[in-house]
């Protein structure tokens, strides 16, 4: 069902239902499930979702996932450096040893790719055997990095969008399905 909401000044229109949400998590988690069970003689991964906005999508993708795994999350604090060079990002909540594991990263959305190519050039610090890359929503259109993104829930146009774990300006996390910001006259 197609609904409207508000959050803070803006408008928002209803792009994926939670339906479709879970449809396509519970795809990607099988996919997940075959490449990774035990007879390929792949390493157990380990999950590591970036928060905030990746809680939902990786809970309900570990809620299918059935082979054997590790999983925590990161976060990226950014905060004000000395120097007045502006805001310096740093990935806090690695606790694990991650030498020589295989690691997929989790997502909400990758958008630029700024924070994903960040948070991968960080993991390289800690030998994992490999990195994959797992998004939710990928906007290509917008997409100026390199680094492969292996899992794609959806493909999305440059629209801003909110729900199941984004936010706009710290509101609609919790939303079930994804809205995208209501241009005029649509
Ligand atoms: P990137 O570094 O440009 O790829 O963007 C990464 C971060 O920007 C995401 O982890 C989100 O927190 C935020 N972001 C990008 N696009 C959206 C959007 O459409 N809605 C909500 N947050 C977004
Ligand atoms: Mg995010």
């Amino acid at each position: 069902m197609m609904e409207t909401i508000k959050l803070h000044d803006k408008e928002f229109i209803t792009f994926l239902t939670s339906e479709q949400i879970a449809d396509r998590v519970f795809e990607l988690a099988k996919q997940i499930n075959e490449e990774f069970q035990i007879e390929n003689h792949l390493q157990r991964p380990i999950f590591l979702g970036v928060l905030d906005g990746s809680f939902r999508f990786l809970a309900d993708l570990l809620y299918v996932v059935d082979i054997e795994c590790g999983m925590s999350f990161l976060k990226l604090s950014s905060y004000d450096g000395i120097e007045t060079t502006g805001q310096i990002n740093q990935l806090i909540g690695i606790k694990e040893n991650l030498e020589d594991r295989t690691i997929i990263v989790v997502e909400d959305i990758v958008d630029t790719g700024i924070t994903i190519e960040y948070v991968v050039e960080e993991l390289e610090k800690y030998n994992p055997k490999e990195i994959k890359v797992m998004t939710l929503l990928f906007k290509p259109d917008s997409y100026t990095k390199k680094i492969p993104i292996d899992y794609i829930g959806f493909e999305i146009p440059n629209d801003f969008v909110v729900g199941y774990g984004l936010d706009y300006d710290g509101l609609g996390r919790n939303l079930n399905d994804i809205y995208k910001l209501k241009e005029n006259g649509n």
